[in-house]
């Protein structure tokens, strides 16, 4: 990457330092970039509070009495708050934190359902300064329990339970569990979200209401150092335990608030719905952060896309006149099986912008979302943007500028990067390489939604995003530029699966399979997927003198969905005598992928026993050639 040689600012520095001029700081900064690769410290000296930019500035002027959130559940019931309300809320949270002895700097966790509450929740944490790490609340206990001990959170805020498909998701209960044997969480604070009975432990449990009981109205927000932490969200690599992807203030909120701008050209009129969920980085940054900080009225539905309809989100567009709507390809597919009278039969002309992430946007896809969605409207009034990022980008990275300079989309690609924003295709030895040709998507410079590291890992920061092109950031991903430079994601080079957009590892996953005592060893693959984009193929070595059965297979589904979560979805398991595996002992989780999809099984000089593939072919006849 380049590192400035002087103090002068260079171009992109500039453009990233006129962004980060339109937030309130408190104090100015005295460096615009401390670039010590792969350490990246933006808008150095600048005092900033991420609660102060989306609710103070607002509630003295015309938006204090817009709604900020609407809330609404699957039954049709909604919720109304203002930017006052908002801001109300969240100082009584953050004075009752305050009052519990939360300050800068410590770790706040919070397992939540998608309700106002859990918004207000992060918001709150922030404002004083201290780190909010949200787990996904459709994670199971062990999944919660390993990113609570991760962060050493002393402070858990959670709720009954969350609201699916009519019914309810116990989340109290699932907490109880991954704190069986822990004994560093001191107070759970428990809203009381669906009236779910729930069992609250003496001396640590204590309901929301009663925590708020003596709490003033008014918290001061904490001014803190630009680089200061704003939070942590897990997220899965292709080894070992997830990684807590540490993301600051500053450079932070400047990214978030100008790639909300730039892609979607947000403004305070409008009605923003991300179906995404706060447990993931696009409920971070674009459900919470990035809207709030701009004024808009932010969609938040708690439920299923097809429940108690087909119908459901197309209502809500519809009655809540959302004219931003952000989401993901799973959720589209599912929709075009369904075919479209029942979308025609909606008023969506509200919709100005049709936004998606998460997974590759395929031509079918797209023209399907323009002509259904966007109702066939000039592409120009109602684009499709297709957003490449990730956990640790922060925010959008590569997107259509359609708003800005009338970019002529090429349906399945996300176009150019945004401004400011240096990427590029290389070989695995770090060159670039030619038009059209695949290779490795990396980054070239250091941009302020950055992730600042893993927590508690520095060394698995630099060994992850910087060991394998020197001096350019590794997103894992591969794709394509072509001859007008526009970017094609092809999906990622690691073993990262992507089920319904949901990020998970098979070492995760594995590590699952494995605490079920039968299994002595295991391979979670990721198989192509027409509605999800992938699932999960399990193979399993079984411990000896134990035979593979229909319930000991049940059971082994089961164990990882208690243990992960139900998100995960395995559509098959295969008990084999041995995995292949490299000299080394690394199991080749591509062969086995390459088999199950019945695709050619590419290099196997490295295996340490061909034999091993004639043996799984001969007990599955499936996957002869
Ligand atoms: O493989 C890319 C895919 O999602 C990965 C990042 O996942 P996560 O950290 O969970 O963040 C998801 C939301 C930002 C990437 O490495 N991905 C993300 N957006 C796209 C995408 N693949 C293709 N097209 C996209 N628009």
């Amino acid at each position: 990457m380049d590192t400035p040689e002087n103090s002068t600012p260079c171009s992109y520095e500039n453009f990233w330092q006129n962004e980060a001029e339109k937030l309130p700081w408190f104090k100015p900064w005295h460096t615009v970039l401390d670039w010590q690769p792969p350490h990246a410290r933006w808008f150095v000296g600048g005092e900033i509070n991420a609660s102060y930019a989306c609710l103070d500035i607002h509630i003295h002027g015309e938006l204090k009495d817009k709604t900020a959130l609407v809330w609404c559940d699957e039954t049709g019931v909604e919720r109304h708050l203002t930017y006052s309300d908002l801001y109300k809320l969240v100082n009584r949270i953050a004075d009752a934190l305050k009052q519990k002895g939360v300050k800068k700097g410590d770790v706040v966790a919070i397992f939540m359902p998608l309700i106002p509450e859990a918004v207000a929740a992060m918001l709150a944490v922030a404002r004083l300064g201290a780190i909010h790490c949200v787990i996904f609340s459709g994670f199971g206990a062990d999944a919660l329990r390993d990113r609570i001990r991760d962060v050493k959170a002393t402070l858990i805020i959670t709720a009954d339970a969350g609201r699916r498909r009519g019914k309810c998701i116990p989340l109290k209960e699932t907490l109880d569990r991954a704190l069986e044997l822990d004994s560093m969480v001191k107070t759970v604070v428990v809203v009381k979200s669906t009236g779910y009975a729930v069992s609250m432990h003496e001396g640590r449990d204590i309901y929301f209401d009663d925590f708020l009981a003596q709490a003033s109205s008014y918290c001061a927000p904490e001014a803190v150092e630009s680089h200061h932490p704003l939070f942590i969200l897990h997220t899965s690599g292709s080894t070992g335990a997830p990684k807590g992807v540490v993301h600051a203030t500053g450079g932070y909120l400047t990214y978030v608030y100008s790639t909300l701008k730039e892609a979607f050209g947000i403004t305070k009129d409008d009605v923003y719905w991300c179906t995404a969920d706060i447990g993931w980085i696009t409920g971070h940054s674009y459900l919470v952060y990035a809207p709030l900080m701009h004024g808009a009225t932010v969609m938040l539905y708690e439920g299923s896309h097809d429940y108690p309809t087909d119908v459901a989100w197309w209502q809500i567009i519809e009655r809540f006149k959302v004219t931003i709507f952000y989401t993901a390809p799973t959720a589209l597919r599912l929709f075009m099986k369904q075919g479209v009278d029942d979308i025609a039969r909606h008023n969506l002309s509200s919709l100005r912008v049709l936004g998606s992430v998460g997974e590759p946007l395929n031509p079918q896809v797209w023209e399907w979302y323009a002509r259904v969605v966007g109702g066939g409207r000039d592409p120009l009034r109602c684009p499709i943007i297709d957003t490449w990022w990730q956990t640790e980008t922060g925010g959008f990275m590569i997107a259509p500028k359609v708003l800005r300079d009338h970019d002529a989309v090429k349906p399945g690609s996300v176009m150019h990067p945004l401004s400011g924003i240096e990427a590029d295709i290389v070989s695995s030895d770090g060159l670039p390489v030619e038009p059209g040709s695949k290779g490795f998507l990396v980054i070239k410079k250091p941009w302020p939604g950055m992730l600042v590291g893993i927590w508690g890992d520095n060394e698995r920061y630099k060994r992850t995003y910087w060991s394998r092109f020197t001096g350019m950031f590794d997103t894992s991903d591969c794709a394509i530029k072509d001859r007008d430079g526009c970017f094609w994601i092809l999906g990622r080079s690691d073993e990262v699966i992507k089920i319904s957009a949901h990020r998970i590892g098979t070492a995760e996953i594995e590590t699952a399979v494995l605490s079920q005592g039968a299994v002595a060893e295991s391979a979670a693959i990721g198989v192509d997927d027409s509605l999800r984009g992938q699932t999960i193929v399990l193979f399993v070595v079984l411990r000896a003198g134990i035979a593979i059965s229909d319930s000991l297979k049940k059971e082994i589904i089961e164990r990882v969905h208690k243990s992960l979560g139900r998100f995960i979805v395995i559509t098959d398991l295969f008990c084999v005598d041995r995995l292949p595996k490299t000299r080394s002992g690394k199991i080749l989780r591509r062969v086995l992928r390459a088999l199950v999809q019945r695709e050619p099984l590419g290099d196997l000089t490295t295996l340490e026993d061909g034999a091993v593939i004639e043996d799984i072919c001969a007990q599955y006849k499936q996957f002869e050639k």
